[in-house]
């Protein structure tokens, strides 16, 4: 019988999920489909209760429920507790709700895709406190990186964290950030910071960057952005945020089907797609 996938969110409509899922389910002939749901905040818990009475087997949860579905779901990864952060529902045989979350070990997987699995001691700097920066932080814990700097707007968000984190990690201002950063090897940008229409703006001046720095994005429209071509042109190795995004579909795509999908070809048709 045909199962039903889904993505949840507000606004919906740009979700690239549906693209890239359906475009695994036909390659590897599995009879599902996966739609998008535009899901307003008041209506989220009668959303959920409809997953489970049309028997929609999985769903994706993106913005703004990622938080709020959390006492929705019978049971949570380990992973999704600590984050406290849901980005992937699997409905179990029983018809209960499983809540995980993909999005931070789907970055560190595509930042190894780019520069491979041997700088877990090298200095790390995470830029922003928010939801993604969390995310992130703890499944470079979780993989073994050792040495982790959250810097932010608001110092306290990037304290919050660190005290969170099983390992001792340093909170520090934006300013010290752009002064210091000729000490970091990878540098996560998660802020939207100059992602707004006609401002280019990046979080701090990074006059001080490193050519031999790695610098990653979590966002993938633009494929390159102003931060990312900033870096660029100082001869850092940039990391876009299509990988994450690829790599967060798979692991929920696992969840789901119990089978890993081809990354590539749907990243080549993605790329073709964003322009
Ligand atoms: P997400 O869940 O996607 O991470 P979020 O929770 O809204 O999004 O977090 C956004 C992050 O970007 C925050 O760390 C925010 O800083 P504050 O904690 O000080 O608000 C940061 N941010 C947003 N706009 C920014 C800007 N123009 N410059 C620098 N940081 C910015």
């Amino acid at each position: 019988m045909k199962k039903w996938y889904a993505v949840i969110g507000n606004p919906i409509g740009h979700s690239m999920s549906p693209f890239m899922h359906n475009s695994w389910f036909s390659q590897m002939e599995i009879d599902a489909t996966y739609i998008p749901i535009q899901v307003i905040e008041e209506d989220l818990d009668r959303a959920v209760s409809s997953m489970n009475l049309l028997g929609i087997s999985g769903f994706n949860v993106t913005i703004p429920h990622k938080e709020k579905i959390i006492p929705l779901l019978d049971i949570l990864d380990p992973m999704a507790e600590k984050m406290g952060a849901v980005n992937t529902v699997v409905r179990l045989e029983d018809g209960r709700l499983k809540g995980f979350n993909t999005d931070g070990l789907g970055f560190v997987r595509s930042l190894e895709e780019v520069v491979g699995d041997q700088l877990k001691s090298e200095e790390v700097l995470i830029i922003g406190a928010g939801g993604a920066a969390r995310g992130i932080a703890f499944a470079l814990e979780t993989l073994g990186y050792s040495h982790l700097t959250i810097c932010n707007r608001t110092v306290e968000k990037a304290g919050a964290i660190c005290s969170e984190l099983e390992q001792k990690a340093a909170a520090i201002s934006l300013q010290q950030a752009s002064e210091q950063l000729n000490q970091f090897k990878i540098i996560i940008q998660t802020t939207p910071a100059g992602l707004k229409n006609g401002d280019f703006s990046l979080p701090f001046s990074i006059e001080k960057l490193n050519s031999t720095a790695i610098v990653a994005d979590i966002v993938y429209n633009p494929l390159m952005t102003p931060f990312l071509e900033a870096a660029s042109q100082k001869g850092a190795t940039t990391v876009s945020g299509l990988g994450m995004f690829v790599h967060q579909g798979a692991l929920a795509f696992n969840y789901w089907t119990g089978q890993s999908p081809d990354l590539l070809a749907v990243k080549k048709q993605l790329i073709e797609n964003l322009g």
